[in-house]
């Protein structure tokens, strides 16, 4: 019969325990998942749908944090690689949100990323913050990684697959965990997104599946 190398105490009884800190996040907090909302507006849409996150989590005990891109500045990535020599878990471009973001992003457990969509993709800010946190999570071995990763975008007619694509790619690249069934709000003016019932419902479930996974990880 062919043997299973064991790995650092796998098993507990029955039960599977995958140790966070074997594989190197118990550095940040599992219970504690910070959410940012890259919409031009401050508490429009998809501040709502993202608000409804939140709720389940602090169900189970989960700390959040929404961090709004609206009015604040944010430079795009300029490719000077500095952050591949200076791996200092920064950017050079200090004086936007985007370190602030990073560190916040880096010390918590989970990170929901959400954006209104412009353009049948997300919003200038969302894409500048992931360029540049992807860089430097990159150059700095996986600030991100193994972290529960969500996304919520807000949209008015159509383009919400191709924006949670974006929103996904960078989840995944940066080696998140991500569950299904991502959230996608329909509206036309901001009060509509209260009234869209299915909205809310998979943000909602976004919630209950975040908590689920980060205690299950966390175990
Ligand atoms: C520049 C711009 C482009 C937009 N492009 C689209 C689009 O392609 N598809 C769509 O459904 N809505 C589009 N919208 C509408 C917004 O996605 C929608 O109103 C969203 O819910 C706004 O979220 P907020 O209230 O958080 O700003 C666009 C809005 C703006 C300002």
């Amino acid at each position: 019969m062919m043997k299973i190398a064991p790995v650092e105490k796998p098993y507990a009884g029955n039960t599977l325990q995958v140790s966070a800190r074997t594989y190197g996040i118990r550095s940040c907090n599992m219970t504690k998942v910070v959410a940012i909302n890259g919409s031009a507006r401050k508490d429009g849409k998809a501040a709502i749908l993202i608000r409804c996150v939140p709720e389940e989590l602090e169900n189970e005990g989960i700390e959040t944090e929404l961090v709004q891109l609206a009015g604040r500045k944010i430079w795009g990535c300029t490719a000077c690689m500095k952050c591949f020599e200076n791996r200092d878990r920064r950017c050079v471009l200090d004086d936007d949100i985007v370190n602030d973001c990073i560190e916040k992003m880096a010390g918590a457990g989970g990170i929901i990323l959400g954006s209104p969509v412009y353009f049948t993709d997300v919003t200038a800010e969302m894409k500048a913050l992931v360029d540049r946190a992807g860089f430097v999570s990159m150059a700095n071995d996986g600030l991100f990684k193994r972290k529960v990763g969500s996304a919520v975008v807000a949209q008015r007619w159509t383009g919400a697959i191709h924006s949670l694509d974006t929103l996904f790619h960078f989840l995944l690249s940066a080696d998140m965990i991500v569950p299904g069934r991502p959230t996608i709000g329909v509206g036309r003016d901001i009060g509509d997104v209260d009234k869209d019932d299915e909205g809310i419902a998979s943000a909602k479930n976004a919630g209950r599946s975040i908590a689920w996974l980060l205690k299950a990880v966390a175990r």
